[in-house]
């Protein structure tokens, strides 16, 4: 691991990975500082607060943040800490509030963070307080296509920047219509695994058809979903692409037929040809040709803990995670189908999804590996497709052969490398975006 600063924990020659990182408090605890403390963060949606006044409460890593828009509509992340003592000064998941009065003493926040009111300002603090400097810690927000990213950094890039050419990608799922998403949830629940295993897993299509063979035959007998193997998958036009921390993969869609989602199945699967159809000239002059008719985001990840999709894998500790799974929806999708697409998400990922299920107990036993006395001295094995990545003609970032291989995950460890060795942004490396935007989709949607 080298010096108590210093971070090698993947050899890039062989892929071998130091178990430590996922079990050590003192690794964790500067995650926290030099990751979570500083990376752009996603924490919630707009449409979690739509109206002026509205609040959801939600967290930058282990930092109890609120999302508010104030009365003239601007979105604030607050940190939930009172400026006197440090009570929470929001109890509640979400709502509609101008202000926050902390329990403790009374002292009163307006929601764009100014302390507005304290209890005996004359009289117990003879007028000395001095109150402007008193108002809740605020962290940077910007929006990406209706998402909210915060970061406590202020000199962290622009979040454009740091999406990079990601979105070049991203924008295939999130940035399709002009009505914009509408998120749904969260649904919340703990589970016993290091946040970065579930991570790396996003671009883990390797072990599908092992893991999920079971759920995918009761998808295929059940909802006509065509079977899963390896075969398939090594075969596979589809591929990796890893920009600035950002695993994706995607697929080499066919033109005519709809995106795979949860949701399809052989009943359902007019309603979704339908939509395709009709929404297919919008989403042209909206994303260009070929990400329009060629292109679809498949799992995913966002430096350091979004995950395919609007989740999160929130941190709370070396050996816990909290997920919070959210539906994203077109906004302006026909209600029928959204809600197939609501219960499909929830049969597949959440607490009672079933390949979510298969998916924890692999997390479970790679996370419980890494505190086994004497396994973890021997490291984990990410060699596959080494030497089998590099820039390519039509998609942008690093991409990989093959949809089966190891480089994303080799590149996201190389990432964390990068962020926990920096004494500060300017000692981070941000590729710049090179890709080609076709079409009137922008980081405002
Ligand atoms: S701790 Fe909040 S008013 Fe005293
Ligand atoms: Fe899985």
């Amino acid at each position: 691991m080298g010096t108590a600063r210093k971070y090698t924990v993947i050899d890039p020659a062989t892929g071998k990975i130091d178990r430590r990182i996922f079990s050590e408090q003192t690794i964790y605890d500067d995650e926290m500082e030099k990751i979570f403390g500083r990376a752009w963060l996603m924490i919630g949606h707009e449409s979690l607060v739509p109206a002026e006044d509205d609040f959801f409460h939600t967290y930058m890593g282990e930092d109890p943040v609120i999302l508010t828009r104030d009365g003239h509509g601007r979105l604030h992340a607050l940190l939930n800490m009172c400026r006197h003592r440090g009570n929470r000064v929001c109890r509640v998941d979400d709502g509609n509030a101008k202000r926050f009065t902390c329990t403790y003493h009374g002292w009163t926040y307006r929601n764009d963070s100014a302390l507005e009111y304290v209890p005996g300002e004359s009289e117990a603090y003879y007028g000395a307080l001095d109150k402007s400097s008193l108002g809740l810690i605020e962290a940077r927000v910007e929006t990406y296509a209706g998402i909210v990213f915060a970061t406590w950094a202020k000199d962290a890039p622009s979040l454009e920047a740091y999406l990079g050419d990601a979105r070049w990608y991203l924008d295939t799922v999130f940035n399709r219509r002009d009505g914009g998403m509408q998120a749904l949830g969260p649904m919340k629940w703990l589970e016993p695994v290091n946040w970065k295993t579930l991570v790396d897993n996003c671009s883990d299509n390797y072990h599908v058809p092992t893991s999920h063979l079971a759920s995918a035959r009761v998808q295929t007998r059940y909802l006509g979903r065509p079977r899963l193997s390896h075969e398939d998958q090594f075969e596979s036009p589809n591929k990796h692409a890893f920009v600035n921390g950002h695993s994706i993969t995607f697929r080499d869609a066919d033109d005519n037929a709809p995106r795979y989602m949860h949701g399809v199945s052989s009943e359902t699967f007019q309603l979704f040809q339908e939509y395709h159809d009709a929404t297919m000239p919008e989403v042209e002059r909206r994303l260009g040709t070929l990400r329009a008719r060629r292109v679809q985001l498949g799992n995913h990840s966002i430096f350091p803990n979004g995950i395919l999709g609007l989740r999160l894998a929130l941190p709370r500790g070396p050996l816990k995670t909290e997920f919070w799974h959210f539906v994203l929806l077109d906004r302006d999708a026909p209600e029928e189908l959204k809600r197939v697409i609501r219960i499909g998400s929830q049969a597949n990922n959440g607490a009672a999804g079933m390949f979510e299920q298969d998916d924890v107990d692999n997390w479970r036993q790679v996370t419980a590996a890494s505190t086994s006395r004497f396994g973890r001295r021997h490291p984990q094995d990410l060699s596959m497709g080494l030497g089998h990545a590099g820039a390519h003609p039509d998609y942008p970032g690093l991409v990989s052969e093959r949809y089966i291989s190891e480089n994303n995950q080799r590149l996201f460890y190389r990432r964390w490398e990068e962020f926990m060795n920096a004494e500060s942004w300017a000692g981070i490396p941000l590729d710049l975006i090179k890709a080609r935007f076709d079409g009137t989709a922008t980081m405002r949607g």
